[in-house]
């Protein structure tokens, strides 16, 4: 019986929008994935419109159907590897002076959480070379970018509603 209702409660979760694609992961992930992205629209402090000049075009490195594809053979590794980077840019003090801190520990703990599980899941197999370089060279060009723009609040803001979108991606 509670397995039932946790089955009918990970079907319920998964398919809110933020869920991972295909959602083959645990149910507890996906919960996870829903959380993050939830901590991430709070963290909201500025007006997106405001940040218009600001945009960038991050180059995001796959589409959707790369992406399908990647859940079939890789998604474990895939997703341990971008709740890094996202962890990695969210860490640094530039971020901790940006955001309201109280949300943004909330985020991190939700990140650390997620990893944790992903390696525990699975073991030694994290490895994806290929994958870990186009990873490495989008979030590359967002820590550079927020470099250039010396961590604005509309730069922090457009990574945010980018990192978001990202999320939603993976
Ligand atoms: C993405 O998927 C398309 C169609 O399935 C494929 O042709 C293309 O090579 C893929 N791109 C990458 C970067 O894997
Ligand atoms: C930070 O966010 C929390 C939770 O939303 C809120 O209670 C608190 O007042 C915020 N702090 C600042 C300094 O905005």
């Amino acid at each position: 019986m509670a397995q039932m209702y946790l089955l009918v409660a990970g079907v319920m979760l998964c398919s809110i929008p933020a869920c991972c694609l295909g959602c083959n992961l645990p149910w507890i992930h996906c919960w996870k994935s829903n959380e993050i992205f939830a901590l991430l629209k709070q963290m909201q402090r500025i007006r997106t419109p405001s940040c218009l000049k600001d945009r960038a075009d991050f180059k995001f490195p796959w589409k959707r159907e790369n992406i399908t594809q990647i859940h079939m053979t890789q998604g474990l590794c895939y997703h341990s590897l971008m709740l890094q980077q996202i962890f990695n840019l969210f860490t640094t003090e530039d971020s901790r002076a940006a955001w309201n801190s109280t949300l943004l520990d909330k985020l991190l703990s939700s990140l650390d959480q997620s990893l944790k599980q992903l390696e525990k899941m699975e073991g030694d197999n994290l490895d994806c070379p290929d994958l870990g370089h186009a990873a490495w060279k989008y979030f590359h060009g967002i820590h550079l970018y927020l470099e250039d723009r010396e961590y604005s609040p509309c730069a922090w803001e457009v990574v945010r509603v980018e990192i978001k979108r990202c999320l939603s991606l993976i």
